[in-house]
C-alpha cells in the first residue's frame, strides 16, 4: 500500500486549494528587511546595475519610512552615501553623518517602524576598505573601537537594531560592550555573521560608492568554498551576544543557510545580494525569465532553506503584491 498505484503524489497536487494546503514554506512581508541608500542632499538618482533601486536624498526618509510601513515589511536596512570620505570614515560615527539623520528622520515618520543600520567603514573611508588600513593592511583590533563608536552614535539616533557587516573579529563583543556602556541594552545586533569574500555585491559597491581602491576584501571575508568555518563564525558571533545572525549572498549559499538553521535554529537572516538581484532582474528585461515568478521562486527558496528574515532589494514589489498574512509564492 505505500507504492503506486496507491500512492500519487499527484493527488495533492491537483488544484490550488489543496496546493496552498499543503505548502511548506511561506513568504510574509514581515518576514522581509528593505536595503535603502540614503544620501545628504540632491535628487533621487537610479543605480544603473540595480534597475528600480535609487539612491534616495535624505529628504525622502520620512515618506520612505511611511512606505515601508504601509508595505507591512519587517524593517528598512540602511546604507550611507556621505559627502566626504576619509582615511578612518568619520561619515560613519559623525553625530550628523547621513544615517544619524536618516534615523531620525525615519523614526519620526514612522515611530514604530524597525530602522536596522548597517555597521560598516567601507562607504565612509578613503580606501573602501571595512576598518582601517595601516601598512597596506586591515587593522582589526585599531578597527574595532571605530566600529563600535559608529554602532553607539548610530543606536543613539535611535536605530532599533544594529547590523555589523564589516567582518573584524571580536567586533560584535567589542559592540555589545559599547552599547551596554551607553545603556543601549535594549538594541539588538544583527551581525553579518558568515559573510563571503563574493562577486555578487559588485552593483552594491557601485550603489554605495564602496569598492576597495586597492586589493580585495578576501583578508577579511569569507572563502567561497568553505561551509564548517561559516559554522564557527556563526558560533563565534553567537557567543559574543549576537542576537540575529545571517548567511550572504543567499541563492549561492542555500547550503550554508540549511546547516545553520539546522544547527543553530534562528532567528536566522539571509541577504539575497545585489547581484542576486541584478541577475534576476536583467535576465528578465532580456524576457529570458518571468521576473516575477522568478524573485518569489528565489526568495522562497531562501525561506525553505531556513532563512527566518530575507534582506531584499526586492522587498517593496514583493511585498507589495503579497497579502499581509504571508503568502503562496
Ligand atoms: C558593506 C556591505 C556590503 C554589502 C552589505 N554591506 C559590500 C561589501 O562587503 O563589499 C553587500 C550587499 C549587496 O551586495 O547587496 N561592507
Amino acid at each position: 500500500m505505500s507504492e503506486f498505484p496507491a500512492v500519487r503524489m499527484r493527488r495533492l497536487r491537483r488544484t490550488a486549494g489543496m496546493r496552498r494546503l499543503v505548502r511548506e514554506a511561506r513568504l510574509a512581508p514581515a518576514q522581509l528587511v528593505w536595503p535603502l541608500f540614503l544620501k545628504l542632499e540632491g535628487v533621487v538618482t537610479p543605480v544603473p546595475s540595480m534597475p528600480g533601486v535609487f539612491q534616495h536624498p535624505l529628504s525622502q526618509a520620512g515618506e520612505l519610512a511611511r512606505r515601508a510601513v504601509d508595505l507591512g515589511v519587517g524593517g528598512v536596512l540602511l546604507f550611507g552615501i556621505p559627502d566626504h570620505k576619509d582615511e578612518v570614515g568619520s561619515g560613519a560615527y559623525d553625530e550628523r553623518g547621513v544615517i544619524q539623520q536618516a534615523v531620525r528622520a525615519m523614526k519620526d515618520g514612522a515611530p514604530d517602524l524597525v530602522v536596522i543600520t548597517d555597521v560598516c567603514l567601507c562607504e565612509y573611508t578613503s580606501h573602501g576598505h571595512c576598518g582601517v588600513v595601516r601598512d597596506g593592511e586591515v587593522d582589526n583590533d585599531a578597527s574595532l573601537e571605530l566600529l563600535a563608536k559608529t554602532a553607539v552614535s548610530q543606536a543613539s539616533a535611535g536605530a532599533d537594531m544594529v547590523a555589523p557587516s564589516d567582518m573584524m573579529d571580536g567586533r560584535v563583543a567589542a559592540i555589545r560592550r559599547a552599547l551596554d556602556e551607553a545603556g543601549l541594552t535594549h538594541v539588538p545586533i544583527m551581525s553579518y555573521a558568515a559573510k563571503y569574500a563574493s562577486a555578487f555585491y559588485g552593483p552594491f559597491r557601485e550603489a554605495a560608492g564602496s569598492a576597495p581602491q586597492f586589493g580585495d576584501r578576501r583578508g577579511y571575508q569569507m572563502d567561497p568554498g568553505n561551509a564548517d568555518e561559516a559554522l564557527r563564525e556563526i558560533a563565534l558571533d553567537l557567543a559574543e551576544g549576537a542576537d540575529i545572525v545571517m548567511v550572504k549572498p543567499g541563492m549561492p549559499y542555500l547550503d550554508i543557510v540549511r546547516r545553520a538553521k539546522e544547527r543553530f535554529g534562528g532567528p536566522l537572516a539571509v541577504y539575497q545580494v545585489s547581484g542576486e538581484y541584478a541577475m534576476l532582474k536583467f535576465a528578465a528585461q532580456s524576457g529570458a525569465l518571468d521576473g516575477e515568478r522568478a524573485m518569489l521562486e528565489a526568495l522562497l527558496a531562501i525561506r525553505r532553506a531556513g532563512g527566518d528574515i530575507i534582506i531584499t532589494y526586492a522587498a517593496e514589489e514583493v511585498a507589495g503584491k503579497l497579502p499581509a498574512g504571508g503568502a503562496d509564492a
